[in-house]
């Protein structure tokens, strides 16, 4: 008797495993979106995966179909020019690559107002180091509390190079990326260089020298 309890029990257990491994799928589902959920890309047309296949989500149809919602009005835009960022990287090579570049993207015929922009945000976010003047005497370095700031006169830089170094930093300067909107980084740096570059014209012939001898390396 004992020895049968213990065959039927083998036996029920063993069909009982072959019985919970040979099932594929799932016998009934219910909601199938909780079994197998869609996801949906922000900007992805949402269609609906059961039932009527291929058409939009109705929740959706007035943003064709895009499930991210749109701004609530009276949002304000971070970046209303729409400049985006230089696309350089943060190597010797993007910095390089950046001192080529020797036009902001701007339009010219706001030169004026771009300039006096720029100059409001170099007098507040850069001068404190570089000075009013470019000569790397702003009031901190005068004040002994910090060094090092350059001259510009003393650098090879250009309108690239300069928003360049506002976007990334540059050795001890920090990058001023959380401060200027990449449309302010272009004006300061035109600023930059219309205020302290513009009387030394043979700088940009050698810059494209220095740029030529790194494409050429
Ligand atoms: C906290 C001080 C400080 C502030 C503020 C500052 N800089 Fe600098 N900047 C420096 C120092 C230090 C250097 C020298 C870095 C180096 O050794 O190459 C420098 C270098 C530069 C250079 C030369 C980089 C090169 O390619 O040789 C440029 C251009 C420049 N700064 C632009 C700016 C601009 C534009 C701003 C304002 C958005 C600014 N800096 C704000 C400290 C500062």
């Amino acid at each position: 008797m004992k020895k049968l309890t213990k065959y039927i029990l083998i036996a029920v257990t063993g069909s009982l495993l072959i019985i919970s491994c040979g099932k594929k799928k799932p016998g009934l589902v219910y909601f199938p979106d909780m079994y197998y959920p869609v996801a949906y890309d922000p900007y992805q047309e949402a269609v609906i995966a059961y039932g009527e296949q291929g058409t939009t989500v109705p929740l959706f149809a007035k943003q064709e179909g895009a499930t991210v919602l749109a701004p609530v009005p009276g949002t304000i835009s971070q970046n209303p020019e729409g400049i985006l960022p230089l696309e350089l990287l943060n190597t010797p090579e993007g910095y390089e690559a950046s001192k080529q570049i020797v036009t902001s993207p701007l339009d010219p015929a706001n030169k004026e107002k771009d300039l006096a922009r720029g100059k409001d945000l170099y007098v507040k976010t850069c001068a404190a180091c570089h000075g009013t003047t470019g000569d790397g005497q702003g009031n901190i370095v005068v004040s002994g509390a910090y060094s090092g700031v350059p001259n510009y006169k003393d650098r090879v830089i250009t309108v690239g190079s300069v928003y360049y170094v506002i976007e990334h930093g540059r050795n001890a300067m920090g990058s001023y990326a959380g401060q200027l909107l990449p449309g302010d980084r272009w004006r300061v740096a035109e600023y930059v260089m219309n205020e302290f570059k513009s009387a030394q014209a043979p700088q940009v012939a050698a810059t494209v020298q220095v740029a030529d001898t790194i494409a050429q390396k």
